[in-house]
C-alpha cells in the first residue's frame, strides 16, 4: 500500500517486548525504568491477528524486535507460526544475541531468514561499559552459532560514538574482510526523553565513511525493494560488508518503507514521531477487524513524511528505544 507521499509501505517492525537483558546507555537509563506491566503487551495470538491484517494491507516483510526479542518466554514457538503466515515473504530478527548460541538453530527451523546482532565494541571490557553487563563472550558464542547453522548474511550493528568506540571503527571495517560479516555503522539517534544523546558523542556517518576509506577502495553496493536504510560498500577482497545507517544526517526518509508495531499495541509510521494508534484496545473490544484495518491504513496513509531533524534539531521523543524496537 502506498502513503500520502508515494512511498510503498511492505515492512513492518515488531516489536515483542520492551524487557531486555542489557542496558546499553544510548537505549536505556541504568535505573528507574518502568517495564510495560505484563497485560499490556500485546498477547501472541494478538500480535499474530495484527500482523495478519497487515499483510492484507501491503506487509511482505516482519523484523522482530524488543527490548530483547529472545527473552519473551515462548518466543520459539510464537516465531513458527508467524513463519506460517500466508504472504510474508520474510521473516528476521534483531537481536543482542546474549541468548543466541542456544536458540540459532531453532530459530533456523522455524524459518527466521536474517539475524542482526548488536555489537558495539571489539574490546570487552569496552562492550560490558557499553551495555552494562558481562556478555561479551556469550554475544561472540551466539554469532559464531548463528554462522554455524547457516544465517547470512550476519549482520552487525555498532552504534558510533564519539569518545566511546570511535577508535574502533577501523577495526570493525577490517573485520569484513576475514569474516563475512555485514557491518553496520549507526549514527546514535536520540530517542526516548531519558536517551544519552548528546552533540559531543554524536558521529556521523560522513565521519566514519572518512576514517574507512584510509583502508582502500569502497565499492558501492546497490539495494533491492526490501532493503533498509543502510549505505552499503565493499572494501577490496573483503569477505563481509560495510553498512551506513545515517539516521539523523543522511535522510533515507524518503524510501521509508516502514510500520511499527509497539509492544503494547500501537502503530506508529515513523521510529521518531510520538503520532501513534491504539490497535490493542478495538481488538481487545472486538470491534471487528474493518476497525482495525481502518486504523493500520490510517497510519501508513498518514506516515510522516521525514522526522524534520538533524544534528543541531535533535528531538527526543516521548517512548524510548527499547520499546519501540529501534
Ligand atoms: P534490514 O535492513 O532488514 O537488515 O534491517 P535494519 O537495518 O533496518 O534493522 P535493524 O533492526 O538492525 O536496525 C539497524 C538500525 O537502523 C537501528 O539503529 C535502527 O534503529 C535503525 N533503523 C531501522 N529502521 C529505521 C528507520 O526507519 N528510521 C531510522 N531513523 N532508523 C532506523
Ligand atoms: N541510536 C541508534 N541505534 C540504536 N539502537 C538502539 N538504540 C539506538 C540509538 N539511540 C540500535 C541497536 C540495535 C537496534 C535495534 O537499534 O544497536 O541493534
Ligand atoms: Fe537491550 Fe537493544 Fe536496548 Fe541494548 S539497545 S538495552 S540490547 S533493547
Amino acid at each position: 500500500m502506498l502513503d500520502n507521499n508515494h512511498r510503498s509501505i511492505n515492512y513492518l517492525r515488531l516489536s515483542v517486548t520492551d524487557r531486555c537483558n542489557l542496558r546499553c546507555i544510548y537505549c536505556m537509563p541504568e535505573e528507574g525504568i518502568q517495564f510495560l506491566p505484563h497485560d499490556e503487551i500485546l498477547s501472541y495470538e494478538e500480535m499474530l491477528h495484527v500482523v495478519r491484517l497487515c499483510v492484507q494491507s501491503g506487509i511482505r516483510k516482519v523484523r522482530l524486535t524488543g527490548g530483547e526479542p529472545l527473552v519473551r518466554k515462548g518466543i520459539l514457538s510464537f516465531i513458527e507460526k508467524l513463519c506460517r503466515t500466508e504472504g510474508l515473504e520474510e521473516i528476521s530478527l534483531t537481536t543482542n544475541g546474549v541468548l543466541l548460541k542456544d536458540m540459532a538453530r531453532d530459530l533456523k527451523r522455524c524459518g527466521i531468514c536474517r539475524i542482526n546482532i548488536s555489537m558495539d565494541s571489539l574490546k570487552e571490557e569496552k562492550f560490558s561499559k557499553i551495555t552494562r553487563r558481562d556478555f561479551y563472550r556469550e554475544v561472540w558464542e551466539g554469532i559464531d552459532e548463528a554462522q554455524r547453522v547457516g544465517f547470512s548474511p550476519i549482520k552487525l550493528n555498532v552504534v558510533a560514538m564519539k569518545g566511546v568506540n570511535d577508535d574502533e571503527i577501523l577495526d570493525f571495517a577490517r573485520l569484513t574482510l576475514k569474516k563475512p560479516y555485514h557491518v553496520r555503522f549507526i549514527e546514535m539517534m536520540p530517542v526516548g526523553e531519558k536517551n544519552a544523546w548528546t552533540s559531543d558523542t554524536f558521529l556521523s556517518t560522513r565521519e566514519i565513511l572518512g576514517k574507512i576509506r584510509s583502508l582502500g577502495s569502497l565499492k558501492p553496493v546497490g539495494t533491492g525493494p526490501l532493503d533498509g536504510p543502510a549505505q552499503r560498500y565493499i572494501l577490496e577482497g573483503a569477505l563481509g560488508e560495510i553498512g551506513l545507517i545515517g539516521a539523523l544526517s543522511h535522510h533515507f526518509c524518503e524510501t521509508c518503507n516502514r510500520l511499527r508495531l509497539t509492544a503494547d499495541g500501537h502503530l506508529r509510521g515513523c521510529l521518531f514521531s510520538d503520532r501513534e494508534r491504539d490497535i490493542k484496545t478495538p481488538l481487545r473490544e472486538n470491534k471487528g477487524d474493518d476497525c482495525a484495518l481502518d486504523i493500520i491504513r490510517e497510519t501508513i496513509m498518514n506516515k510522516p513524511k521525514d522526522h524534520g531533524m538533524n544534528v543541531n534539531k535533535p528531538k527526543k521523543c516521548v517512548r524510548s528505544m527499547n520499546s519501540i524496537g529501534g
